[in-house]
């Protein structure tokens, strides 16, 4: 197995299989997510960078979000193209096992997580916070036409996503060198909230 030819051949898949997902969702959000967990890789001086750089450029085949409800085939579509580079089995299968549970609401407990899931894990987790991710949310509410905010909170709304999911994500990360990467990131997004609440209550008074 020629491993920069593998990562090459999965390059091209995994861009093909984001062309029709969100800007917040595409290639860059891939290739981020992969440089992201090298760093926190060569940071934490463990896992396997082959495993982990294969793993986060697969991590989003057949997101849920893009499948109108349909049943994955990440599995089926990841064995097949990763047995055709001649990959072992074991690979293909720690691939397949990080795909499955490196969304936030998948229920994996820490115990079963492999160091390269929580690696690759942590890289996604800190795409989706900070400006990138203030930019990423707001992009994706706008792909599924969601309000920017809803002050009465009943509805989905962007705003509301930030407390449904952005700000818990920095007391989900698993590596020291994530949690390092977070905390900025993480502030950031509460002065972001502030400056919005700012803006808002100004914009409501006459
Ligand atoms: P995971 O990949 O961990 O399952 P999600 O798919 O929920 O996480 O989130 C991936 C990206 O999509 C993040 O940047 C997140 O902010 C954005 N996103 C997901 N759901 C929403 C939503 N309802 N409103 C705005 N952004 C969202
Ligand atoms: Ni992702």
């Amino acid at each position: 197995m020629n491993k920069d030819l593998v990562v090459r051949k999965v390059e091209e898949y995994s861009k093909g299989s984001v062309s029709l997902f969100d800007g917040g969702h595409d290639w860059w959000h891939l290739h981020r997510v992969r440089n992201i967990a090298l760093n926190i890789q060569s940071a934490e001086g463990y896992g396997d960078g082959f495993l982990i750089e294969i793993s986060a450029l697969l991590h989003d085949i057949d997101d849920k979000k893009f499948r109108n409800g349909s049943a994955s085939c990440a599995e089926e579509k990841i064995s097949s193209l990763l047995k055709e580079l001649n990959v072992d089995e074991n690979i293909i299968s720690e691939v397949v096992f990080i795909n499955k549970n490196i969304s936030f609401s998948s229920k994996t407990q820490p115990s079963c997580k492999s160091t390269e899931l929580m690696i690759v894990q942590d890289a996604d987790r800190l795409d989706a916070i900070g400006a990138i991710g203030v930019a990423r949310a707001f992009n994706y509410g706008g792909f599924i036409n969601n309000p920017v905010y809803d002050p009465s909170g009943q509805f989905p709304s962007t705003v509301g996503h930030f407390y449904d999911k952005l700000l818990k994500l920095k007391g989900l990360i698993n590596t020291e060198t994530g949690r390092r990467l977070a905390n900025e990131r993480h502030e950031y997004l509460e002065a972001f909230l502030r400056q919005f609440y700012i803006e808002w209550e100004f914009a409501m008074q006459r």
